[in-house]
């Protein structure tokens, strides 16, 4: 299988349904070795009823597969396995290497992880091991020689799951193996220490190093260790758990065909739990994505829209899979709030539009014992006759009514998707180093602004990193690249010039790789093209705003300095920064580039954002989309599928013309010949051919409800 993930997810949708008729995926994490063997014949009768095709099979079975060194047990897999292929169910087969054993850790103590403060991680939850053990390698790889090569032939299995979650509890870590390690990784970046000492500024506070062994992870020190130390040491931990991965799938690839993943953790992964997905992505066969729902907040929703438009970006556009969510409450935040009536359907068609292949959920069946006994599943404690199993049955519907949905692609009103928002990992973990201007500014708190904005407007957006391709992009947002690389720069810079429509958001083009000041006008990198010269940050105080002359307020930040050639939108009206611009329009080369130099309210973000979008002709799925409806599309040969989704809780009809809201609702089968009603909680699914063109008169017709379930 190729690693570009291009064919990947429809070799799988083929298997599960078939080749002529792919299937969407549908089910979960099994974990059969919880429960006595007579509740699996239960288990594969109600995967049945509810229509699941897809299992995640053995993720934390590695201390009953090889209950001592060496020794292994595969009986019970094979039983599962074969009873599973006997009712139609595929497998994704993992390689069992997230949790190593009681037996391993305690043989190998020097395998497990070490904290900053010095702390050896003991064993007795799971993932117990530090990325640079040999020993952890080595005992990783017997195992997954002796699954791949049992099970690559047998017919359930469809894909393989290395490991679980990378990095999420043991990431990073701090002994001495990962000293080693460290050393090594910088000698091949630096070729000297003459080069690590300018890249790391060691002449600040007297850091010089004089030889490779003085040389440390970036261990509890009296304050703040050297920031680039800090980073290089995240960009080498990210690489040294990524070695892991790729000696197990290379391994499987040995043996087997199938499609190869492991699933990533969305958003989750900052400075502190460094894995950098960009790349990681590269190694996949399929990209998969593992999203809980932060359950107070009560848009959460607009997160989990982030998260699945970040994950497609990881994919290059292509078809992803989501490899978990929950049915309902998860267990591990302060308030588990259970999802409301319809939230299950309403989650699920939301990764769907936003270009998932399927929806997996952990787990199939809610634990007994344990530390997640109060995580919710497809089959709940209290059995079928319940809302969340009545809520699985639904969805296995409704995705088996989106069959044809699979292999498609998001687009947005112009038939591709025409906005994209960078986010560059290098720029997210620097901007979360310490002794920054102001805790404030946040990447992913500005990265979410942004990105909730053009949500709440209805127009599709894209996750690009600052040195690809965005010829292909009207407009481009780079909220708040703190740290750019000269070629992110570059592509940037040339992107506009060429006749493209670049925002930059305050904190940008600050820093290099190294994360050494760009000196001159701030933004560093971006001075010349936006046409400004700001001379000084003026963070603000907790809670307060600064008037604007437009599009205000601003919060968080502001700054002194002026405009160039750009054009001023906004000047900031009050305060130290009064009469400097804060938000400007700049022309260069072909194209244009704005400045957005504070902190913009939901309100102001969408009034600029239309100015940008009539800029770059940019238009949205709908015009004038009601509150708290979620619109989304995918398209594949000349069929466009529109997702409609209401969140809220009044309904709503959706204005025509528009993106294709004439056809057919696939969750009801109705003919849609007109408007289209959408009560509240409801989701519609409407697919057309040649969607309508924005402008064009609504033909007189029938118009259709959609009602929620509940
Ligand atoms: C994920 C993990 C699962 C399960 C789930 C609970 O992070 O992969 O194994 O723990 O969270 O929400």
């Amino acid at each position: 299988m190729d690693s570009n993930n291009t064919a990947a997810m429809d070799y799988i949708t083929a298997r599960l349904g078939s080749p002529e008729a792919p299937a969407l995926a549908f089910g979960g994490d099994y974990n059969p070795e919880q429960w006595p063997e007579e509740t699996w014949t239960e288990d594969v009768r109600l995967m049945r009823e509810a229509g699941v095709n897809l299992v995640s099979v053995g993720i934390f079975s590695w201390s009953l597969l090889e209950p001592s060194e060496g020794a292994y047990e595969f009986g019970w897999l094979d039983r599962v396995l074969d009873l599973l292929h006997a009712n139609g169910i595929r497998v994704d087969l993992a390689n069992a290497t997230a949790s190593p054993p009681p037996w391993f850790s305690h043989k190998y103590p020097q395998s497990l992880p070490i904290t900053a403060d010095g702390v050896r991680h003991s064993y007795g939850s799971r993932q117990a091991f530090a990325a640079s053990s040999p020993e952890y390698r080595r005992a990783a790889a017997a195992l997954t020689e002796q699954i791949a090569g049992r099970y690559s032939d047998h017919p359930a299995v469809v894909m393989w799951h290395v490991h679980n979650e990378y990095g999420c509890h043991n990431q990073p870590d701090f002994s001495d193996g990962a000293a080693a390690g460290f050393r090594s990784w910088l000698e091949r970046r630096y070729g000297s220490l003459d080069g690590l000492n300018t890249a790391w500024g060691t002449a600040f506070w007297s850091q010089r190093y004089s030889a490779w062994a003085e040389i440390l992870p970036p261990r509890t020190s009296g304050t703040w260790v050297n920031p680039t130390q800090q980073l290089d040491f995240a960009r080498y931990s990210s690489d040294e758990l990524l070695e892991c991965y790729k000696a197990e799938a290379a391994i499987i690839r040995s043996h087997s065909p199938h499609p190869v993943t492991t699933n990533f953790m969305g958003f989750n992964m900052g400075l502190h739990q460094p894995v950098d997905y960009w790349r990681w992505a590269e190694q996949m066969d399929v990209v998969s994505n593992d999203h809980y729902l932060i359950a107070e907040d009560r848009r959460n929703f607009q997160e989990l829209a982030a998260t699945a438009d970040l994950t497609r970006g990881w994919a290059k556009g292509k078809p992803w899979l989501l490899m978990e969510h929950s049915t309902s409450a998860v267990n591990w935040q302060p308030r588990n709030i259970a999802k409301a009536p319809g939230e299950l359907l309403r989650n699920s068609m939301q990764h769907v539009a936003r270009g998932a292949d399927g929806a997996l959920f952990f787990q199939w069946r809610a634990s007994r014992a344990g530390a997640e006994k109060f995580h919710s599943g497809l089959l709940p404690h209290t059995g079928t006759d319940t809302k969340v199993w009545r809520e699985v049955v639904q969805l296995g519907q409704a995705l088996r009514s989106l069959a044809e949905v699979s292999g498609s692609v998001v687009t947005g009103a112009s038939g591709r998707v025409d906005v994209t928002i960078i986010h560059d990992t290098d720029a997210r973990w620097a901007s979360e180093l310490d002794s920054h201007p102001s805790v404030d500014a946040s990447n992913i708190a500005e990265t979410r602004r942004w990105h909730d904005a053009f949500y709440r407007a209805g127009i599709p957006t894209d996750f690009r990193q600052s040195t690809d391709d965005l010829s292909g992009y009207r407009l481009v947002v780079a909220p708040m690249q703190y740290l750019l690389s000269d070629s992110g720069a570059a592509n940037l810079d040339g992107y506009v010039r060429a006749g493209g429509h670049l925002v930059i958001t305050y904190f940008s083009g600050i820093v290099d790789e190294n994360d050494h000041i760009r000196l001159g006008s701030y933004p560093g990198a971006f001075s010349g093209l936006l046409g400004v010269q700001m001379e000084e940050f003026l963070p603000l105080r907790a809670g307060e705003a600064v008037r604007l002359s437009g599009f205000g307020p601003g919060t968080c930040w502001n700054e002194l300095g002026k405009a160039t050639t750009a054009e001023v939108l906004a000047v900031v009206d009050e305060g130290p920064a009064a009469g400097s611009p804060a938000v400007t329009r700049n022309h260069a080369g072909s194209g244009r580039a704005y400045y957005v130099a504070t902190t913009l309210a939901p309100e102001g973000l969408s009034e600029l954002l239309t100015v940008f979008c009539a800029d770059a002709a940019v238009l949205p799925l709908i015009p004038e989309l009601p509150a708290n409806v979620e619109i989304g599309r995918r398209s594949k040969d000349g069929t466009d599928w529109t997702f409609c989704i209401n969140h809220g809780t009044d309904d709503v009809r959706l204005p025509l013309p528009g993106a294709g809201l004439t056809g057919v609702e696939l969750l009801s089968g109705a003919d849609l010949n007109g408007g289209l009603s959408l009560a509240a909680g409801a989701v519609a699914v409407v697919r057309s051919r040649n969607s309508p063109l924005m402008g064009e008169p609504a033909s007189p017709s029938t118009n259709h409800s959609i009602h929620s379930s509940h």
